[in-house]
């Protein structure tokens, strides 16, 4: 195939209806040009990351969007918008697959270019991080304090599957995927520099396993230590066999 002819229609002319309305001709152009890429590997580098941060943008707005339908009340609202939150978070993991067909040696190539550049400064993942509390205050006030119910109520003593219950395991489900998020990065950066090169000796691999081990909404996982704990006391530690005793 003519390389460059394909590298000259790739972007379009940017005149057609679909092409104004998607500003097609700005979106392609935030990738390095054809001819300043550092290997055949370095678009792939830059379009994953761009969709990441274009995905994390949705993701920031659609919780503003729960963020006012939680203050409403209005459940089935924030469950289909945490639907569409949660959609995104899978997509955004699966999408980390995609750098892991780059080899460690190209990706060292890239790595000369890309300047201090670090996931640290992602807008889309700083502005999701100041994100989770407010969102967790709206959830405690309009379901939980203002009904008089706390956490162990919904997941427990009076444990009825109502509307609070249902919020609370979709916080927990975009918890849950973050986490996830942080865990498939970390693979991914073992498979592509390992976590135990010189260069990345302390503040980088400490943040990266603070980041692991951190939940967003602690209190959703406590509920389920402690409820473990409390219906434990039934059997104490070790229960009996449900099975049939064999005399051999
Ligand atoms: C080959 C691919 C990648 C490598 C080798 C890599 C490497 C790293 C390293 C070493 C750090 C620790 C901080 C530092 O030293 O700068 C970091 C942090 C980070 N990276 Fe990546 N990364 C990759 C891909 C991605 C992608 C696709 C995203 C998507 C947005 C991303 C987002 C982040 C974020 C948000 C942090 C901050 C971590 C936190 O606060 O938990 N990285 N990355």
């Amino acid at each position: 195939m003519e390389r460059e002819y394909f590298y000259s229609i790739m972007n379009g002319q940017g005149q057609l209806d679909y092409e104004i309305y998607l500003n097609t001709q700005d979106l392609l152009s935030c990738q390095k040009d054809f001819h300043q890429l550092c290997n055949q590997d370095e678009l792939q580098f830059q379009i994953v990351h761009q969709s990441e941060e274009l995905w994390m943008k949705l993701i920031a707005y659609t919780l503003l969007n729960i963020d006012d339908y939680i203050k409403m009340e209005n459940t089935n609202r924030v469950i289909t918008l945490f639907n569409r939150v949660h959609s995104i978070q899978r997509i955004m993991l699966q999408q980390m697959a995609i750098l892991e067909t780059m080899s460690p040696k190209e990706y060292q190539e890239i790595r000369l270019v890309l300047g201090n550049g670090s996931g640290q400064e992602s807008p889309g993942f700083r502005t999701l991080l100041k994100m989770y509390q407010p969102l967790w205050n709206s959830y405690k006030i309009h379901y939980l304090d203002k009904y008089d119910l706390n956490i162990d109520n919904i997941y427990n003593t009076d444990y009825s599957h109502c509307d609070a219950y249902v919020v609370a395991e979709a916080l927990a489900e975009y918890d849950e995927l973050f986490q996830k998020f942080r865990y498939y990065h970390m693979q991914l950066i073992q498979r592509t520099i390992g976590m135990g090169s010189q260069s990345l000796k302390g503040r980088s691999v400490d943040l990266l396993e603070d980041g692991m081990r951190m939940k967003l909404f602690p209190e959703l996982w406590e509920v389920r230590n402690k409820m473990t704990d409390v219906w434990g006391l039934q059997y104490g530690r070790v229960r009996e066999s449900i099975g049939f005793t064999s005399d051999f």
